[in-house]
């Protein structure tokens, strides 16, 4: 017997924006994404108004699996792949957002999907929304500032839901929706809801009145999900970089949680159904006037979610008395106060290596909401090169894979943690979210692009394609 469930969902996980490409094909209109300029570590990626010739957009092209995905897809089926998170592109079924009928081609598009991973026993696992928000609804409407987006987003929800409501089982509504807490950089806001915020504007204010709207969307979701076909199994999905006390100082412990909040605001909510105290609390004390309609409560409470779905990739520290600026902190999390973890390496991209702190994660969130978990996202984010015969060997990725495993059996087999899956972000060399680079590579299987999109795009497996194969078949008995 294995140490986890036979039924544990081994898989990889993408997002439509990043790898589909095909921007304008089959109908697609123009997603937040569509307009977002490649940058780099350290320098931040441009939201431009339109798209502009002299421009490069990665997103565009992505790594083109709008045309290549049977080969794709056999790549996964022989990896062992026992399911696939993705998310389908609300752009491909309502171009605009604000339509009334959704857009036969793009539904077509994922019926392919779909068929073709099933074809190859590998289950697929939807989310409907990664950062894909159509562009007219951001530009027109101010995103989830706005009411009427709600309507819009569930619109789009229960159609996908009937079109593919017996063929996909597990969904979660929207991709790292607590990572927009960090108001301090524009494309977490502009991403998860569209919104970008004037100068006269309190960031703070703006993000719980965009927060209220989104988890009622969220939560509408949900209950139109369970209505359609109550054997889906639909949850949220959060990004969680737990953040770690500098010391046993009880400053620094007070400190850390109530940073914390930031992580737990959106998931407080989406499981329990309510508002939690120190939100309330934080509303009335700085004259929030966060509008709500009649009813919100009950549509709260009905529609909870049914797992948790998470990213890991790295862990922070806050200390009480330190003053650094946000800029220098990205990386850590946007905290003002965090500091660098004397006990933990960083990538090249600055982001702490921290296999325990997933287990950790495992635990705090198990023991907070009694809910099944799930990881949809945790990898290693680096360049690869290829040897003299061809091959590469991307040896760091699979330590880095490694541990973070050993970490999650850990969570299952000691401390009883309810685990539904591990899905390794970026299965197949994608752009780059944060920084649109091509070159910042998690894959297991290597694309030919650079990061000015030159490159013939032809696959090939790393390493860790053969290893990872190997973990899945001995259910992560061999690693
Ligand atoms: C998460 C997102 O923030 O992290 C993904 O859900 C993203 O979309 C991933 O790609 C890794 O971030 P990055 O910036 O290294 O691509």
């Amino acid at each position: 017997m294995t140490k986890l469930d036979k039924n544990f969902l081994w898989g990889g996980a993408l997002a439509a924006n990043q790898f589909e490409g095909g921007y304008d094909q089959g109908g697609k209109g123009l997603s937040v994404h569509d307009v977002m300029t490649a940058g780099e570590h350290g320098k931040a990626r441009e939201i431009t108004e339109t798209i502009e010739d002299d421009k490069f957009y990665p997103n565009h092209d992505g790594i083109d699996f709008y045309n290549r995905y049977k080969e794709d897809i056999a790549l996964f089926g022989e990896m062992g792949l026992k399911c696939l998170r993705t998310s389908i592109a609300w752009t491909r079924i309502f171009p605009n957002g604000d339509e009334t009928e959704p857009n036969e081609e793009g539904l077509q598009f994922y019926d392919n999907i779909i068929d073709e991973l099933l074809k190859y026993n590998i289950e697929p696992v939807l989310t409907l929304s990664h950062f894909e928000m159509p562009l007219h609804l951001a530009r027109e409407y101010g995103g989830f500032r706005n009411r009427k987006v709600v309507d819009y987003f569930v619109r789009f929800a229960e159609t996908v839901f009937n079109r593919y409501k017996d063929k996909v089982k597990y969904w979660m509504t929207f991709n790292e929706i607590n990572n927009q807490m960090d108001t301090s950089n524009p494309i977490f806001l502009w991403t998860n809801s569209g919104v970008t915020l004037a100068e006269d504007e309190d960031p703070e204010e703006v993000l719980y009145q965009v927060a209220h709207n989104e988890l009622i969307a969220s939560a509408l979701a949900v209950s139109k999900g369970k209505e359609i076909n109550s054997d889906f199994i639909i949850g949220n999905m959060i990004s969680h970089v737990p953040i770690y006390p500098y010391s046993c100082n009880p400053n620094d412990i007070m400190e850390a949680e109530i940073a914390n909040r930031l992580r737990f605001f959106f998931p407080d909510v989406q499981v329990r159904g309510y508002y939690p105290g120190y939100a309330l609390k934080m509303f009335e004390k700085n004259g929030y006037d966060i509008k709500w309609q009649e009813g919100d409560d009950e549509i709260l409470k009905n529609g909870t979610v049914e797992y948790i779905a998470f990213s890991y990739y790295m862990s922070t520290v806050v200390k009480h008395d330190e003053v650094t600026s946000v800029e220098d902190n990205v990386v850590n999390g946007g905290l003002p106060n965090s500091v660098k973890n004397p006990y933990i390496k960083e990538s090249q991209w600055g982001w702490a290596i921290d296999p325990v702190g997933l287990r950790y994660t495992l635990n705090v969130l198990y023991n907070r909401y009694q809910l099944p978990l799930f990881i949809v996202e945790n990898g290693f984010g680096t360049t690869d090169e290829f040897k003299e015969d061809g091959t590469i060997d991307d040896q760091e990725r699979i330590d880095y894979l490694r541990e973070h495993i050993k970490a999650s059996i850990q969570a299952v087999d000691e401390d009883g943690v309810d685990l539904m899956g591990y899905t390794p972000w970026g299965i197949i060399d994608i752009v780059s979210f944060t920084t649109g680079e091509m070159k910042k590579r998690y894959g297991l299987i290597h694309v030919d692009r650079d990061n000015e999109g030159n490159g013939t795009l032809k696959r090939t497996k790393k390493n860790s394609f053969y290893w990872f194969n190997n973990v899945i078949k001995t259910n992560g008995e061999e690693l």
